[in-house]
């Protein structure tokens, strides 16, 4: 086996999705149990859900606290109330928050049906700045290699922002909306903001991920959103095999 693994960010195969879930949550938890006041920068998507089930597990079943942490989200459509189904805070409320002992002062999620958009983006950002920046973000990553909705070309400078949609975006995430259409726009902390994460996972299942996380390792371009984790000193993809499966194909 000669395949040629990027020096950075360090990559953890695991067997499977349970495997993969319970790993990030050992982080998450750990590292909140070491700090209990940990600035948490989270994501969305299927891929989280396994990680959020085992945190809400470890939760109930062995006391671990999140009272004390501060938690961000990474991003929100734009127009969106908090209540719509295909919410980013509908999710986070059902699979995350709403299940633990977050405190709902410390819990942010972009509002995407703010009044003046852009001085929401503002908003969020200087909150990240006034607690201090984030200590651990959790990413997925999407098919294009986008991370939060940052999508290809992204510039690695950008801060909380409201971007457009790339149109394989939307497609994919049409089904979580009547009438299968995905919003156009969103607010995606920044390219940036993620990078100043003094420790960031990304997590991907699946081998319709094989191709994205192959790109990620491979030369670090804004074409590639994720590959930006290779300049971060502290960033771990943690990948069950089908995601692994293509990685050193692409350099
Ligand atoms: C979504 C989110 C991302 C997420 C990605 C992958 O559009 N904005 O933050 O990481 O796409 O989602 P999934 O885990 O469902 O494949």
């Amino acid at each position: 086996m000669s395949r040629s693994l990027p020096a950075q960010p360090k990559i953890q195969v695991f067997p499977d999705y349970e495997a993969l879930s319970r790993a990030a949550a050992r982080v998450v938890a750990g590292r909140t149990r070491a700090n209990p006041e940990a600035v948490l920068l989270l994501p969305t998507g299927t891929t989280p859900l396994g990680m959020y089930r085992r945190l809400v597990e470890m939760h109930a079943g062995e006391g671990l606290s999140f009272a004390r942490a501060t938690f961000f989200n990474l991003d929100e459509y734009l127009g969106l109330t908090a209540d719509h189904p295909a919410s980013y805070h509908v999710y986070m409320r059902e699979n995350f928050y709403g299940l633990v002992d977050a405190d709902p002062r410390r819990v942010h999620v972009p509002e995407g049906n703010a009044p003046d958009p852009q001085a929401e983006c503002e908003r969020y950002e200087r909150m990240m700045a006034e607690v201090g920046g984030v200590d651990l973000c959790v990413l997925g990553i999407g098919r294009n290699g986008h991370i939060g909705f940052n999508e290809p070309g992204a510039p690695f400078d950008s801060r909380t922002r409201i971007v457009r949609l790339a149109e394989t975006t939307r497609l994919v995430n049409a089904g979580d909306f009547e009438g299968g259409r995905a919003p156009e726009r969103a607010i995606t902390v920044g390219m940036r903001t993620i990078f100043e994460s003094r420790e960031i996972l990304l997590l991907a299942s699946g081998a319709n991920k094989a191709q994205a996380v192959a790109a990620a390792g491979g030369e670090v371009s804004e074409a590639v959103p994720a590959s930006m984790l290779r300049r971060h000193p502290a960033a771990t993809f943690l990948l069950d095999r089908e995601a692994a499966s293509a990685v050193g194909e692409i350099s």
